[in-house]
């Protein structure tokens, strides 16, 4: 079975043709990162209307790069949630007219769901159960997985998303948007030591997050220093900092490892794409013999590869979206809202 995956929840305009939902034959993302990097996140309007500009070329792009023409697609796979509600609809727009033209089934796949079915693109299966950590820009959840679409919350951010205090913080420091891998390079350079943190909601005794906190102490260290950090203090702030993310990290996924008796550990979403918080991961959860996975770090970000991935699995189960399928800006994991 061949499925078109489109993505344009946020900030990246994706497409990518893949086969039989396993094997990748092209996955193109233009990242609008430089146009919103100017104002140090993504301004929503400008996403959208990048979108309209960008999808059908990347499309074409994926088409000829994957050696397929739009006759040969058996089904579309598009993101419809959860995400940036005119960048969304750009997306689930541009699939229903081409599922449409081209008498092929579409099916509405949640974002949440793609980070999670990217690790099938590059291995077998996972065992069920198992713990998933979604960890991204707008997300940092605990999910404990029993079987393809079955998902239940352990835990959730109470605030911030991982990805975001990472944003925010490289925000703070001068490095652009997005930061997370701009502050994983320079935390290898700095002391995590040097300053402590605070690691919020780390003892909590249940399977939630916060991270605001986290982000404020660095402000107020920050403003504290008067004339602004050194670099060697940058690098010791970037360390620190994410020090302080790994702990929570590890000790909220060991804890739901453990009390869900799983052995197997998926990480995915873009913060899964920091090397740091992989192996801080899998060191803490070999402790207790549990292995981890995680996509590798192109298909930790966002992508449509993934999207096709997890709508091959719908549609092969014989979902039909209608063209009346909406798009929403929150949709939980596992909720049916949309679906036909
Ligand atoms: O999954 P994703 O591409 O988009 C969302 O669905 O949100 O995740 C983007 C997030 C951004 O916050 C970005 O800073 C973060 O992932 N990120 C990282 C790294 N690479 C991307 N955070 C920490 N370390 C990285 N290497
Ligand atoms: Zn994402």
């Amino acid at each position: 079975m061949l499925v078109l995956g489109i993505e344009t929840s946020c900030d990246e305009t994706s497409a990518a043709i893949v086969r039989d939902g396993t094997r990748i034959l092209s996955n193109i993302v233009a990242s609008q990162a430089s146009l919103h990097d100017l104002y140090g996140g993504v301004v929503p309007e400008l996403a959208s209307r990048r979108h309209v500009e960008t999808l059908v070329p990347v499309v074409r792009e994926a088409l000829r790069k994957g050696g397929v023409g739009p006759g040969d697609l058996d089904g579309i796979a598009v993101t419809n949630g959860p995400g940036l509600i005119g960048a969304l609809l750009v997306g689930l727009s541009f699939a229903k007219a081409f599922a449409y033209v081209r008498g092929i089934p579409f099916v509405g796949v949640n974002h949440l769901e793609g980070h999670l079915a990217a690790i099938g693109l590059e291995r077998e299966e996972m065992p069920y159960p198992h713990v998933a950590l979604l960890v991204s820009g707008g997300h940092t959840s605990l999910y404990r997985v029993e079987a393809f679409g079955e998902y239940r919350e352990l835990g959730r951010t109470r605030d911030d998303a991982a990805g975001e205090a990472f944003d925010k913080v490289a925000k703070m420091l001068g490095l652009g948007y997005p930061g997370g891998a701009a502050i994983e390079q320079l935390a290898t350079q700095g002391n995590p030591d040097a300053i402590r943190f605070p690691r919020p909601h780390r003892r909590s005794g249940d399977l939630h997050f916060s991270f605001s906190g986290l982000k404020t102490a660095v402000a107020n260290h920050l403003a504290s220093l008067g004339d602004g950090p050194g670099e060697q203090t940058v690098r010791h702030v970037c360390a620190g900092f994410q020090a302080a993310v790994v702990d929570v990290l590890v000790d909220k996924t060991v804890r739901a490892a453990r009390e869900n008796e799983v052995r197997d550990v998926l990480v995915a979403g873009g913060v899964a794409a920091n090397g740091a918080i992989r192996a801080a991961l899998e060191h803490g959860l070999a402790g207790i013999g549990v292995r981890v996975t995680a996509p590798s770090i192109a298909l930790c970000t966002d992508n449509a590869a993934m999207i096709a991935a997890a709508g091959t699995r719908r549609i092969a189960r014989g979902e039909r979206a209608p063209l009346s399928l909406n798009a929403y800006s929150r949709l939980p994991l596992g909720s049916n809202v949309g679906r036909a």
